[in-house]
This record gives C-alpha cells, structure tokens and sequence, in this order.
C-alpha cells in the first residue's frame, strides 16, 4: 500500500430535501450569484423555477449562464468569464450534471487567468485561485461534484482535455432530482461510475485492501441499482445509491494507497468524444470490456486480478482460472449492453479514419506508461480497432 494525503474541501449534502442548504451555502459567500445550466432539463423539471424561488426569498442577485453544452465547450466557459466580470459575481452556482459544474469550475477559476483561457484547459498549472463554486446535481454519472476536476472541449481543435481547477465548496445531491434522467442517460452515468473504479481497481497495486473493498462494492451496487433505475425512474433508493456511487467513485477513495494508472479508458474515450462528441459513458461502455481483453491477453500478470474481479464482483466461480476471467469480462459486457446504450463505435457513426490521431493523443507524454498493462500507441489503436 502506498502512501497517500487525501484532501477534499467540498461539503455535500446528501439526500430527499438537502437543498434546503443553499441559500445559506451561497450567502456564505455573498449575494451576487452567476447560475449556470445546461441545455433545459432544469425547466423542464421544475428545479429552475424553485432555485429562482429560493434566489428571490434569499435576495440573491441572479446573473444567468445557459445553454452549457454536454461535453461543455471552451466558448461557454469564456461566456461564463465574461459575465462574472460584467456582473461582479461573488459565487457560481452550477445546477446540472457534470458538464455543468465543470465549466463552473472552469469560469471559477478562468476569472483569475491572465491570457487565453484554452491556455487554462491545455497547460500543467498548481492550485489556480477560483471564485467560490457551489452546485445542485441532477445526474449520477461524473462524481465532479466531490473532485476538483473538469474536462472542457474545443471542437474546432477536435480536443477534449481534463485538468484541475476547484472544488466545490457545497454540493446538494437529491436523489430526486435524477428521476427524469432519461434511460441513455441513466445507463451512460452508471456505466461511467464503474469506469472510474475500474481505472483504479486495475492498477499494479494489490495489497490495498481497503480500496479494493470499496471499489468492489460500488461496482456492485451500480450493477444492481441501474437497472431498477431503468425500469422505474422514480426509485428513490436506487437512483440514492446511483447518486452516493457516483461521488465516491470518482473522489479518489477508491484508489487510497494505490499506484495511479492515467485511466487508460478515460484518455482514450476523450478522444472518441473530442472527434465525435458521443457521450462520455457510452465511449467508455464501448471501450472498457476490449482493453480488459486486450491487456488479459497481453499480461498474463493480470490475471490473478481479473479472477478477484470475477469472483467478488460479478458473483462467478470456477478453477479454471483464464476461463473465468473471461466469463467476468463477457458477464460484465453483457451487462452493459442489457443497459440497452450502444455498445460498438459502428453503431455511432464512427469508422477508423481518425484513429492514429486519437492513439498519439490518448498517450500524449507517456501518460499511460504506468497502466496497469501500459499501453503502446499499438495498443490503442488494436483496442480501438476492436471497439468498431
Ligand atoms: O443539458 P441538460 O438539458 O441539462 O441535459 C442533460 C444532458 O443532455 C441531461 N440531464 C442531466 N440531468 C438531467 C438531465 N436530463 C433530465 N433530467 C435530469 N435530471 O443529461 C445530459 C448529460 O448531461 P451531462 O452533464 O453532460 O452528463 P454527465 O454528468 O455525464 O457529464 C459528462 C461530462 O463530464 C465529464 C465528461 O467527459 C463529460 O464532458 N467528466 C467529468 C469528470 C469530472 N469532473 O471529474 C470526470 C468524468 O470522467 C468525465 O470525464
Ligand atoms: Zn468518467
């Protein structure tokens, strides 16, 4: 087990009601609020008007970002910066699933950044100073509301890029407002969950047991509550576990003590995204049971992992160790695809074209030389290949 500091600053509150802590999170930092949202399910859902109703109540002063894109992009984070310097705005407020709160964190930070803010998204910077970032989720997918992370696109440059930039301070998580999460984007979310522990769970790193145990456990609780979730969108226990699953998985508890990776299907899914703006959970669906396959076969080390894997997450059993393991990734594959989103790139419209820019990108500056299995630009693309 390796050593590890872990610090997250983000206070949330969690469960039916919890937005009764809002106004007192924003009056924390003072009246003047920039509210960011995506594309409007919040009006249709109704959270926009009671978020108004209790901005009023409050004697908030309301300066409005909309329209923030899934796979948010560049220009609505330089929109969002523009209006937090007319408006003189004390605290974002991000109210929407991840795409949402990571441009908030990037106009929270992109206030303070002196130059061209696709600078901010593409450099190697320390801690940047950032205007305080309180957030509502609606969707259980990203975890962002618990990370300091973001991954903002430049569709011109066909780039997607994750990078640090702030924590929020206070995130109300209510189970209930994910119950009009549509199927896809139900199914995406969760698989999306499990992506970021098994990017952690497949790591060089086996005696780290506490770790392990949680990532064993969220995986299971996705695989059990997603589907409850698909057939009756409004089960408050299964989208409460959906939602709490998605805050740890992706905070960095699951990877306590463990080697770091650089999440090889993350790096290779932006690209899928950053060509053709699929959804991020999809691409990783797509992407995740063929580089099990692809790494199993080229390391044989790995397979004492995917045994565990078989046996204290997908519940099988067996002495033939390789078979097993291929039953694992075959059950979890036929898992995924019973969630009913797509599950070959054909599928989305992609072909090969852009695979040899996507592969240099993914393992940009060796950034998958620690893999679990680490990947050659070879490998990406025979993953890739195998993904169509
Ligand atoms: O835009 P609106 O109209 O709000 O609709 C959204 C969007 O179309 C809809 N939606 C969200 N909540 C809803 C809802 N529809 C009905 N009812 C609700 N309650 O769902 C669609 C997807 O929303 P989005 O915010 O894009 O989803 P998600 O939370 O999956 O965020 C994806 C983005 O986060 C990045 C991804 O790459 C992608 O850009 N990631 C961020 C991470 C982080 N900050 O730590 C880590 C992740 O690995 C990921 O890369
Ligand atoms: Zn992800």
């Amino acid at each position: 087990m390796l050593n590890f500091t872990h610090d997250i600053p983000t206070k949330l509150h969690f469960g039916k009601g919890a937005i009764e802590h809002l106004a007192p999170a924003l009056d924390a930092f003072g009246k003047n609020v920039l509210l960011a949202y995506g594309g409007g399910s919040v009006k249709r859902s109704g959270l926009y008007d009671t978020i108004l109703d209790i901005l009023r109540d409050g004697n908030f002063k309301v300066t409005e970002l909309d329209g923030i894109e899934p796979n948010p992009r560049i220009e609505s984070v330089e929109r969002g910066v523009e209006l937090c310097g007319q408006n003189g705005i004390d605290v974002i407020l991000a109210v929407g699933g991840g795409s949402t709160i990571d441009c908030g964190k990037a106009v929270a930070t992109g206030i303070f950044w002196e130059g061209d803010l696709w600078d901010m998204v593409t450099s190697r910077h320390g801690q940047l100073r950032a205007l305080p970032i309180v957030d509502v989720l609606t969707i259980a997918a990203t975890g962002s509301e618990f990370d300091g992370g973001g991954v903002i696109s430049n569709m011109a440059l066909s780039q997607k890029v994750g990078n640090s930039y702030t924590y929020p301070a206070v995130s109300i998580c209510d189970p209930t407002y994910t119950f009009t999460v549509p199927a896809y984007q139900t199914a995406a979310g969760s698989a999306d969950i499990m992506s970021h522990v098994f990017e952690g769970y497949f790591s060089r790193t086996m005696d780290s047991d506490l770790s392990d145990g949680i990532a064993e456990a969220i995986l299971k609780s996705v695989m059990r509550n997603c589907p409850t979730a698909l057939a009756n969108p409004e089960d408050y226990e299964a989208r409460a576990n959906l939602m709490a699953d998605s805050s740890v998985a992706c905070s960095g508890i699951p990877e306590y003590g463990k080697q770091s990776t650089g999440w090889p299907c993350h790096a290779m899914e932006h690209q899928l995204s950053a060509f053709y703006d699929i959804t991020h959970g999809v691409g990783l669906a797509i992407l995740t049971p063929r580089w099990m396959r692809h790494i199993l076969a080229k390391d044989a080390t790995t397979l004492p992992r995917f045994v565990r894997f078989a046996r204290n997450v997908m519940g099988l059993d067996g002495d033939d160790e390789l078979s097993l393991a291929h039953a694992a990734i075959d059950a979890l594959e036929d898992y995924l695809t019973s969630t009913g989103i797509p599950m070959a790139l054909t599928e989305l419209g992609i072909g090969r074209e852009h695979f040899a820019e996507m592969t240099a990108r993914a393992n940009r500056g060796g950034r998958l030389d620690n893999a679990f299995v680490p990947l050659t630009d070879e490998d990406i693309e025979q993953i890739l290949e195998a993904c169509l």
